[in-house]
């Protein structure tokens, strides 16, 4: 659990923004977001994913909103960021983490289906970092960019999530060079396979699970866990100085890729 990690209320009197905080990896981020104080609002374009997680933690003595908006709609965020801060008061943190992904062949990929992706993962979140920035530049703030390690090496099927989550390590590069002036910290978490993830259930095939983890030099898949842990440290003022980082939490899964050497 979050709290046996960090100190209590570490994020306390900070209000996230957290775009497919209802489910996955990014559910558990904000779950964790909220565990640590944070008061959070969970966004997608599905009310029936956002509700159980925002009962969960209300539950739990947590504050959260659900609200539906497409990260393709500019005018749908606005109005999210603007009932966030209506309920809330204010907004510290942005976590882009709504996307969308498939397996296919570049052969196979429609001109629609890789516009799609790149239009949800990276234009998602260049349009949630552009309506937030009025908020954010206020009191100084942070935002957290879920990437990804399959753009590092040349993962086959992926040309489509590929482009999109190097495009979106981009994007944290040039907000941190440009936003940093206006205390206004953006960092980017890259997840490695997370089990009990719909990510994870899509994009991994059953036969060759036990395979992808004997390739972690770990010997475990990720939890969700581990990422909700890491964002809420580079969301903390623990964190403070560190602006334009791309973290990569995969036990050390991709720089093990390439092993010539066979297992070590
Ligand atoms: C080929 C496909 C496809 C598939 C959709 N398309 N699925 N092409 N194989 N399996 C094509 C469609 O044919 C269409 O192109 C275009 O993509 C848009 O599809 P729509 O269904 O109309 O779009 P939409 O309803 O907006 O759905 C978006 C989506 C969908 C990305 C396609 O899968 C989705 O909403 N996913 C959200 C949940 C999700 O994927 N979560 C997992 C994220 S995991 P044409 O040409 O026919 O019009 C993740 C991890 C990344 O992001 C890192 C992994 C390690």
């Amino acid at each position: 659990m979050i709290e046996q990690t960090f100190v209590a209320g570490l994020l306390r009197d900070r209000v996230a923004f957290v775009t497919g905080g209802g489910t996955g990896i990014t559910g558990g981020i904000a779950r964790g977001m909220a565990q640590a104080g944070a008061r959070v609002a969970l966004v997608s374009r599905r009310m029936e994913h956002l509700e159980p997680m925002a009962k969960s933690i209300t539950d739990a003595g947590g504050e959260a909103l659900a609200v539906t908006a497409d990260v393709r709609r500019p005018e749908e965020i606005e109005t999210a960021i603007k009932q966030t801060v209506e309920r809330f008061g204010k907004l510290d943190i942005v976590v882009n983490g709504a996307a969308g992904n498939f397996l296919c062949a570049a052969e196979e990929l429609s001109p629609n289906g890789f516009g799609t992706v790149v239009d949800i993962d990276l234009k998602g979140t260049f349009n949630v970092c552009r309506a937030a920035f009025e908020h954010l530049k206020r009191q100084g703030g942070c935002i957290l960019n879920i990437s990804a390690t399959l753009q590092l090496l040349g993962t086959p099927l992926q040309l489509h999530a590929s482009a999109a989550k190097a495009g979106v390590d981009t994007l944290t590069r040039g907000l941190a060079v440009e936003w940093g002036r206006y205390g206004i910290r953006t960092n980017a978490i890259a997840p490695g396979p997370i089990e009990d993830t719909e990510g994870f259930a899509r994009l991994v095939p059953a036969p060759v699970r036990e395979k992808l983890q004997r390739r972690i030099p770990l010997n475990r898949l990720g939890r969700i866990e581990d990422i909700a842990q890491s964002s809420v440290f580079l969301c903390s003022n623990a964190a403070s100085f560190i602006n334009g980082a791309v973290l990569v939490v995969d036990g050390g899964h991709w720089l093990a890729a390439n092993n010539l050497m066979g297992s070590a």
